[in-house]
C-alpha cells in the first residue's frame, strides 16, 4: 500500500505528518491522515501541484538524452498546473467527460462487458484458469476513453504498454538501465502523441482551437491516455480481487440487498489504484503542528486516508454502505480532484454489475502482484478457476 521501503520502517504506528528519506534520500513528509491530507489538497496557495509529475527516481544524463530525442517535455497542464492556464484546460477535458457523455457510454460498455463475461464463463465451465486483469479488465478503460475524446487509432496494446511504462519511469525506484529503456519507450509514444495533436479531432481539436501550443496538447493528451485508463483498468482488478474474498457482498449483489454503487465507494476507499499524491509547499507553513519547509514535497497518503478510523466506522471492513464510506480521498479533493471521477465510478458499476455472479464461483489461482512504486499500484495478471 506504500512505497516498499517505508512500508517496512520501524514505525509502528505512523504519526499524522511523518519526515520519510526515499530511496534516494530525497526527503518528504508523508501525511497519513484524512483532514490533513484533506487541508492540504484544498489549499493551493500553501501546497502547488507542481511536483505531481516529477521523477522520483532522478533520471540520469543517458535517460534525458533518450528523451530530449524525442522532443519530449511535460509542460504543466492538468495535474501539475498551478497556473493560470489550469481552470481553461480542466475545463475543455471535463466537457468531453461531461456525465450526460458518460452516460451514453454505458449501455455499450455493458454489452461488451457481458460478452466478455460470458465468454469467461464458458472457459470456467470448461475448467480452465482465466486471467481477469488481462482478459477482461486492462483494456475496457481505454476503449471507453477512446470513444470519449477521440484518440489516436495506436493499437490499445502500444498504449498500454506505453501507459505502464510511465508509471514506472516517474513513480518507480529504478537502476540506469531500466531508465534508459523506459524512457525510449515513453519518448516514442510522445513522438506519436506529438504528430496526432497536430491534427487529431475531438479533445486535441478542441484544445487547438482554444489557441494551446503543440507542448500543452501533447501534454494534457499525455497525462489522459495514462491518468484516464490505467488508473481505472488497475482498480478493476484490484476490487475483482478483493470482492472474491468477499463472499457475503458477491451474494448481497446477486440477491439486491447490496448497491452496486456501494461497493464502488467502497472499493474506492480500501483498492484505490492510486495510493499517494504529491503536492511541494509554497511559503514555510505548519501541518498538524509539524514546520513545513517552503519547497518540502508533501506525499499524501490517499490510501491511508480512507482509512482513517475519525471518518470511517469499520476502516478495515468491507462494509459496502457504512458510514464515511464515501468520503475516501481516492480522486483527491480541490481545483485539481480528479475529473474522470464520473467515468471511473460508470465503468467500476458496469464491470461489478455484469461480473459478481461469475467471481462468486472461483477460487483464486494467482492473486495479483503490484511492483513497488510510491503512487501507483499496477497490479499484474489475477488468474482464477472454477
Ligand atoms: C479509479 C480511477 C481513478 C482514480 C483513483 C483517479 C485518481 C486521481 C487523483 C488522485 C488525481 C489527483 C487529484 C488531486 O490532485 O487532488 C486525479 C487527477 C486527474 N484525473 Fe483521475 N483518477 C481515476 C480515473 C480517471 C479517469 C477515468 C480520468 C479521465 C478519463 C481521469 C482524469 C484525471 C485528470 C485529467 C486529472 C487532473 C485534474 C486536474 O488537475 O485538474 N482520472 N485522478
Amino acid at each position: 500500500m506504500l512505497f516498499r521501503s517505508w512500508e517496512q520502517a520501524p514505525q509502528a504506528r505512523w504519526p499524522d505528518v511523518a519526515p520519510v528519506a526515499d530511496h534516494v534520500g530525497v526527503e518528504h513528509l508523508l501525511v497519513t491522515r484524512h483532514a490533513l491530507v484533506r487541508q492540504v489538497l484544498t489549499d493551493p496557495g500553501t501546497y502547488r501541484p507542481d511536483n505531481a509529475l516529477d521523477a522520483v527516481t532522478p533520471m540520469p544524463v543517458a535517460a534525458l538524452r533518450v528523451l530530449a530525442a524525442h522532443r519530449f517535455r511535460l509542460p504543466p497542464t492538468l495535474a501539475n498546473n498551478g497556473g493560470a492556464s489550469h481552470p481553461e484546460i480542466r475545463a475543455l477535458v471535463a466537457d468531453a467527460l461531461h456525465p450526460t457523455r458518460v452516460a451514453a457510454q454505458r449501455d455499450w460498455l455493458a454489452a461488451l462487458v457481458r460478452r466478455r463475461v460470458a465468454d469467461l464463463s464458458v472457459r470456467l465451465d470448461a475448467g480452465e484458469p482465466v486471467d481477469l486483469h488481462a482478459e477482461l479488465a486492462a483494456d475496457l478503460p481505454l476503449l471507453v476513453l477512446a470513444r470519449l475524446v477521440e484518440l489516436p487509432d495506436a493499437p490499445v496494446a502500444a498504449v498500454k504498454g506505453f501507459a505502464r511504462a510511465a508509471l514506472e519511469l516517474f513513480w518507480a525506484p529504478l537502476d540506469a538501465d531500466r531508465q534508459q529503456t523506459l524512457a525510449t519507450e515513453v519518448g516514442l509514444f510522445h513522438q506519436l502523441l506529438r504528430d496526432f495533436a497536430a491534427t487529431g479531432g475531438g479533445l486535441a481539436g478542441s484544445l487547438r482551437a482554444a489557441g494551446h501550443s503543440p507542448d500543452v496538447l501533447v501534454g494534457a493528451l499525455f497525462f489522459l491516455l495514462v491518468a484516464g485508463q490505467e488508473t481505472t483498468s488497475q482498480f478493476l482488478t484490484l476490487l475483482m480481487h478483493r470482492l472474491t474474498g468477499e463472499p457475503a457482498i458477491l451474494a448481497g449483489l446477486r440477491n439486491g440487498s447490496v448497491a452496486v454503487a456501494d461497493v464502488v465507494e467502497e472499493g474506492l476507499r480500501l483498492e484505490p489504484p492510486i495510493v499517494t499524491w504529491r503536492r511541494i509547499a509554497a511559503v514555510d507553513t505548519t501541518l498538524g503542528g509539524t514546520p513545513v519547509a517552503a519547497g518540502t514535497s508533501v506525499v499524501l497518503w490517499l490510501a491511508r486516508a480512507g482509512r482513517d478510523p475519525v471518518t470511517v466506522d469499520s476502516p478495515d471492513e468491507f462494509r459496502p454502505g457504512q458510514r464515511g464510506s464515501r468520503r475516501h480521498l481516492a480522486f483527491g479533493a480541490g481545483v485539481h480532484r480528479c475529473v474522470g471521477d464520473q467515468l471511473a465510478r460508470m465503468e467500476a458499476a458496469t464491470v461489478v454489475a455484469e461480473v459478481a455472479p461469475l467471481l462468486a464461483g472461483v477460487r483464486v489461482v494467482r492473486p495479483p502482484r503490484c511492483p513497488d512504486n510510491l503512487t501507483f499500484r499496477m497490479p499484474d495478471a489475477f488468474v482464477v478457476r472454477r
